[in-house]
């Protein structure tokens, strides 16, 4: 696949040269904020439109988990600036030198200038508690190796290697009382002091929803930014959110490890919209506008005042994703998996009723659900209905069943229709997958109701047909390039 895709990364310079795209976008001027660009999905968007989608937003930072040359292809010459991710199942091969070069030499300096690569992200929360552990002998010998390749390539100087962290790592009943997780205060303390030597940033990634999600005391109004709820540090100072509590007792953390003034990224941050009780568009809107007004006006926290460097989790609902932490795991979206905006959201933290542009050209398959067929529920075959449902859902994505999520409301058929057809999208539609012993059928009826989306899932950019034709139009406009600059007919 890989040559494929080089070549298809290849594409849009070509286009370039040709002055052919991309068609240049009106950008809305917002604060700096970036984003994280997850992967983990059965029916991804075009990367090109999604790229042209970013800039439309005045998006100009993002964040991927690894260095897939099919985003990175899109991302070349945009402008946009790139934190690339080495995931945790590489660390172990980053601990060989030799292999970090390569890493470097494929997905760094190949690309020139064209990708404006500032941070490769050396694994992704390796110190998580529920890791055991596993990743602590490779992180910081990867992280080394990394940093290395990179001045040894050249652009040491303006690409820098980090760790993006839990804010498990750190531990401190109030802010002022912050320190690195006793188990990992070794490596933390050596990692932080090489970062600080090489100018590289903390990237730490903090969750309010999960402090709400993790304990049932956790007071709610402490998760906003609307100064409901207050906590009192030392001397006096007085904390009104979770969020720069949280970031605070990192900055103790920090200059108790000797590096008090080292650069803090926050990595991710966000709201899911459902999968939990708490997880639904409302509070998430609620959420992001504090969140982006608090942004808006540079205030930073007590410890830090300023500019806060923020990368929100995450670009799109993503039915891939693990939901072992939850079942809001799938619903982090800042827009759905078709690309449109969940709510209103004004990047520039002004607070305006604004809606984020939408991705553009997004293809959908045919209008029809796979649902229930009551006739079959007189059926002795309805004994095996179980089954099939756990089977829809084993493979299909039923987050939003469950109690306080958007579709809990539903009765029994309609929750069973539901399962299914949430499985028939996923399999593209196709009839064999909507048969279920024969206790399901198509409609072409729309089968949504008014807080529960029975989804049509989209034509996935990454379906076979879809990249030899764009194969086929590279070489098209290779021919047509030739043709323009050398006079010669090569076809
Ligand atoms: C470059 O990145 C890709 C995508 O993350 C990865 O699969 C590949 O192994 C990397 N190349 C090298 C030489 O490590
Ligand atoms: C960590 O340990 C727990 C309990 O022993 C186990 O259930 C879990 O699978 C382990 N996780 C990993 C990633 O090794
Ligand atoms: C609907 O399905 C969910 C998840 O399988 C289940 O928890 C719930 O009890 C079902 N509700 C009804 C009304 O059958
Ligand atoms: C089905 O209905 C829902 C709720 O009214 C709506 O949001 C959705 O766009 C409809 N789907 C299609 C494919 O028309």
């Amino acid at each position: 696949m890989a040559p494929l895709l080089r070549l298809l990364a290849g594409a849009a310079a070509l286009l370039l040269a040709l002055g052919v795209s991309p068609a240049s976008v009106a950008s809305t001027s917002a604060v700096d904020l970036g984003v994280n660009w997850g992967s983990q999905c059965t029916h991804p968007l075009d990367p090109e439109e999604v790229v042209k989608m970013l800039k439309a937003n005045g998006i100009m930072k993002v964040k991927l988990f690894d260095a897939d040359p099919w985003p990175v292809g899109a991302l070349l010459d945009s402008g946009i600036e790139v934190m690339l991710g080495i995931p945790n199942d590489m660390l172990e091969a980053m601990t060989s030198y030799g292999n970090a070069e390569d890493w470097v030499a494929e997905n760094a300096t190949s690309y020139g200038d064209r990708l404006k690569l500032r941070y490769v992200a050396v694994g992704n929360e390796p110190f998580l508690k529920s890791y055991n552990g596993s990743f602590m002998e490779n992180t910081l010998p990867a992280l080394k190796n990394i940093q290395k390749a990179l001045d040894e390539a050249g652009i040491g100087d303006k690409v820098k290697a980090t760790v993006p962290l839990n804010a498990d790592v750190y531990v401190g009943d109030k802010p002022s009382e912050g320190k690195f997780r006793p188990d990992i205060d070794g490596v933390m303390t050596d990692m932080v002091k090489f970062m600080h030597d090489h100018g590289a940033p903390f990237v730490v990634n903090i969750y309010p929803f999960l402090s709400l999600y993790q304990s049932d005391d956790f007071p709610f109004e402490f998760a906003f930014f609307d100064g409901g709820r207050s906590i009192q540090d030392n001397g006096g100072v007085s904390y009104s959110n979770v969020f720069d509590a949280n970031y605070d007792t990192l900055v103790s953390a920090l200059k108790k490890a000797g590096v008090p003034s080292l650069k803090v990224v926050v990595g991710e941050i966000g709201w899911p919209t459902d999968g939990n009780k708490n997880a639904n568009a409302k509070l998430a809107r609620r959420f992001y506008d504090g969140l982006l007004k608090k942004l808006g006006k540079n205030e930073g926290t007590h410890l830090r005042p300023g500019k806060l460097d923020v990368y929100l989790f995450g670009l799109f609902d993503e039915d891939m994703k693990s939901i072992a932490p939850g079942n809001f795991e799938r619903h982090w979206g800042i827009l759905t998996y078709d690309g449109k905006p969940k709510f209103s959201m004004d990047l520039s933290g002004q607070g305006n009723d604004r809606r984020l542009a939408a991705v553009s050209g997004v293809e959908y398959l045919p209008k029809q659900w796979c649902v229930f067929d009551d006739e079959a529920a007189k059926d002795e075959d309805m004994d095996k209905l179980g089954g099939n449902i756990q089977y829809a859902c084993a493979s299909g994505d039923c987050t939003a069943l469950g109690y306080g999520c958007s579709c809990n409301g539903l009765d029994e058929m309609s929750n069973i229709s539901y399962a299914f057809n949430m499985y028939f999208q996923m399999q593209d539609q196709d009839v064999r997958a909507c048969d279920f012993d024969g206790l399901a059928k198509i409609s072409d009826k729309n089968a949504s109701t008014k807080s529960c989306l029975f989804p049509v899932q989209i034509i996935s950019a990454a379906t076979v047909p879809a990249r030899p034709s764009s194969l086929l139009l590279l070489a098209l406009l290779l021919a047509h390039a030739l043709v323009m600059t050398t006079g010669f007919i090569i076809m």
